[in-house]
């Protein structure tokens, strides 16, 4: 038997990193998945393979023997490991594994990913020991592989790629939000790969150095993501591009946007995108523009022609879901 599971990758709209201090964000998930394969093994070992992290190999109890990517590989396949040992220790369960994970979604890009291989695994692994999983139950697992990668995430990631749709969150609390007008998004990738956890460090350096700069701007981003609640639910496209703009220049000025995320921004806005922003945690990684369908293309070239890779994404509803049991 071999079950296959999946989960979206997500674009923040409004309000990464203040999210981390109590202030509300946005958050979309895309039609941009990770899938991961799990099926029993007949010994003790669990082996991971992620296809597109070029690493695998075998954990047995405290020993790992890497089969690609050298000894390298651990660090990368501990956090899927750690999520199969929650499962199993919740459920009592134990049992060799076989762990595969291809996933579309681009790696250290904002997009989610670590995130969304997390909530693929609970749920792919759960369904093979036939566990009915709850999907709160596998945000919390998402959410403490979240805490292993980077110390003190706010949540937003987990919750979005469990729950799928475009919600508010603040302070683990989430609500779905209904949303008026289409919102057609194009993706800018720096490629610069970027750790989650030093940007969030960086913020909080900042905050603490310069607290009543800092602070205020903390505040004002939260009022953006309010705002922004608004004009979603109203329709009000253009405002939501003119909040992106300010937000983008909120993050820049708490120091995590990147020469490059500027250019792409600069870029998609010049070639008549409502708004951009760099999205999640910045420092490389990705950028989003806000776009009518009729400029959708001219914006994706624009943000090629300024180095980046561009690709256009849409909502996507659904979170964590089941693909295949056979
Ligand atoms: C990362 O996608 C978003 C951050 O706000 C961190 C977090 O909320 O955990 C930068």
């Amino acid at each position: 038997m071999e079950i296959v599971a999946s989960a979206p990758a997500k674009v923040i709209l409004f309000g990464e990193h203040f999210v981390v201090y109590g202030k509300p964000a946005i958050v979309m998930a895309i039609n941009k998945r990770a899938y991961v394969k799990a099926k029993k093994r007949d010994d003790k070992k669990i082996y991971v393979n992620s296809l597109n992290l070029k690493a695998s190999g075998f954990f047995e109890n405290e020993k790992f023997t890497p089969k690609t990517g050298g000894l390298e590989a651990r660090k990368k396949l501990e956090p899927v490991k750690a999520v199969i040992e929650r499962v199993f220790q919740l459920h009592e369960r134990k049992c060799g594994l076989e762990v595969e994970i291809d996933s579309k979604i681009p790696v250290a890009a904002g997009l989610g990913s670590s995130a969304a291989v997390a909530a693929a695994t609970a749920m792919a692994v759960s369904t093979l020991f036939d566990i009915k999983i709850e999907k709160n139950e596998i945000f919390n697992i998402a959410y403490e592989a979240e805490r292993l990668a980077h110390g003190t995430p706010s949540g937003i990631d987990p919750a979005i790629v469990t729950y799928g749709g475009t919600m508010i969150f603040q302070n683990m609390n989430m609500q779905s939000l209904t949303v008026s007008c289409e919102i057609l998004l194009v993706i800018g990738n720096t490629g610069l790969k970027r750790s989650t956890g030093e940007l969030v460090a960086k913020v909080r350096i900042n905050k603490k150095k310069y607290p009543s700069i800092v602070n205020p701007i903390i505040e004002a981003g939260g009022e953006i993501a309010e705002r922004a609640r608004r004009a979603l639910e109203n329709g009000e496209i253009e405002v939501l591009g003119e909040l992106m703009n300010i937000n983008h220049s909120l993050l820049s000025a708490v120091g995590v946007s990147h020469k490059l995320l500027d250019r792409l921004v600069a870029a998609a806005r010049e070639a008549g995108a409502l708004g951009a922003k760099l999205t999640g945690a910045g420092g490389g990684g990705c950028m989003i523009a806000l776009a009518h369908r009729e400029t959708l293309g001219r914006v994706a070239s624009a943000i090629k022609e300024a180095g980046g890779t561009a690709f256009i994404a849409e909502k996507s509803d659904e979170g964590v879901r089941i693909e295949a049991e056979r």
